[in-house]
């Protein structure tokens, strides 16, 4: 049995986030509020005579249906509705991988799966940003990295920390390489929708390769972290296979967290969230270089 790894960086937030006065370790944007979401009577009715039971377990239907909306040809049984974009790796890493599997990872990065690899015995191999080429991957590296034992490859995309954006060109080679050996893709994007320096949103792996798992969230993009409400989108067998490991886990997240998150991804709200993330973002970076 190896020794626990704890989340270094998760463990010195949870300590220190909620009584410093200034707290700059914090990756999303100023949250939003629920007023931010709804305006119309009738809606803040509906929320408030909201039944409290447990929701569907894999997402309500109507937030399935949002998020498959985002992503080409996607299906609400493509989608698992998970609480974060932390239960999705994490439960996501579980369903592909048994202890002494193989995977690669980006670097740097949020280290949420490297811990992960770390206290279940997956191999663990990297790959590099390179920060002297402005971030960009080394891909002869991830090459070389990936052998026939590779069964999961894993980027951020956006990159947490760098803010690194993959080019169409990188994003077509990772899935390459990934072919070759029929690896898995683990694609975490929750910064997708946070460019700074772009108003393109970031494009999804989903779609590239038939063995894609494209994470993401409310909490960075949207602003809205406190709802807890993440969601992985693949192929719908696998899906299924990582519901299992939900309903082991957390079983679901919480009803009103779904009906607000379906809100969030309206048509109608989910332009003026990213915006007000982008902006934010864009507002706080010269204050930051200032310093
Ligand atoms: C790259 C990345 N993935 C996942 C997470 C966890 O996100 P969530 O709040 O959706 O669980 C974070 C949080 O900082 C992150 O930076």
């Amino acid at each position: 049995m190896t020794t626990f790894q704890p989340f270094d960086m998760e463990r010195m937030m949870s300590k220190w986030e909620n009584v410093v006065t200034y707290n700059l370790s914090e990756s999303g944007v100023h949250p939003a509020t629920i007023r931010d979401l709804v305006d119309d009577p009738t809606v803040i009715e509906d929320l408030l005579s909201t039944e409290l039971n447990y929701p569907q377990a894999n997402g309500i239907a109507v937030l399935r249906e949002r998020i498959a909306d985002l992503y080409p040809d996607a299906t609400p049984d493509n989608v698992l509705v998970t609480v974060g974009c932390a239960e999705a790796n994490f439960i996501t890493l579980q369903t592909l991988l048994a202890p002494g599997d193989e995977m690669v990872m980006m670097l740097p990065n949020y280290m949420q799966l490297w811990g992960i690899a770390h206290n279940y015995g997956f191999q663990l191999k990297s790959f590099h940003l390179q920060e002297e080429r402005g971030w960009a991957p080394d891909l002869e590296q991830l090459s070389d990295a990936v052998s026939e034992r590779t069964k999961l490859i894993a980027v951020c995309n956006p990159n947490n920390p760098t803010g690194y954006i993959l080019t169409e060109a990188e994003m077509e080679a990772i899935v390459a390489t990934a072919a070759r050996v029929g690896a898995w893709l683990l694609a975490d994007e929750v910064y997708s929708g946070a460019e700074r320096l772009t108003d393109t949103q970031t494009p999804s792996f989903w779609g590239r390769y038939n063995r894609v798992l494209a994470m993401n969230s409310l909490s960075k993009a949207y602003g809205l972290p406190g709802l807890r409400i993440g969601w992985v989108v693949g192929p719908a067998d696998t899906v299924d296979e990582i519901w299992a490991r939900h309903e082991y886990t957390t079983i679901s997240a919480a009803m009103l967290s779904n009906k607000l998150a379906a809100i969030a991804l309206s048509p109608q709200v989910r332009p003026r969230l990213i915006r007000r993330a982008r902006n934010y973002i864009r507002q706080g970076f010269p204050i930051l270089e200032g310093c």
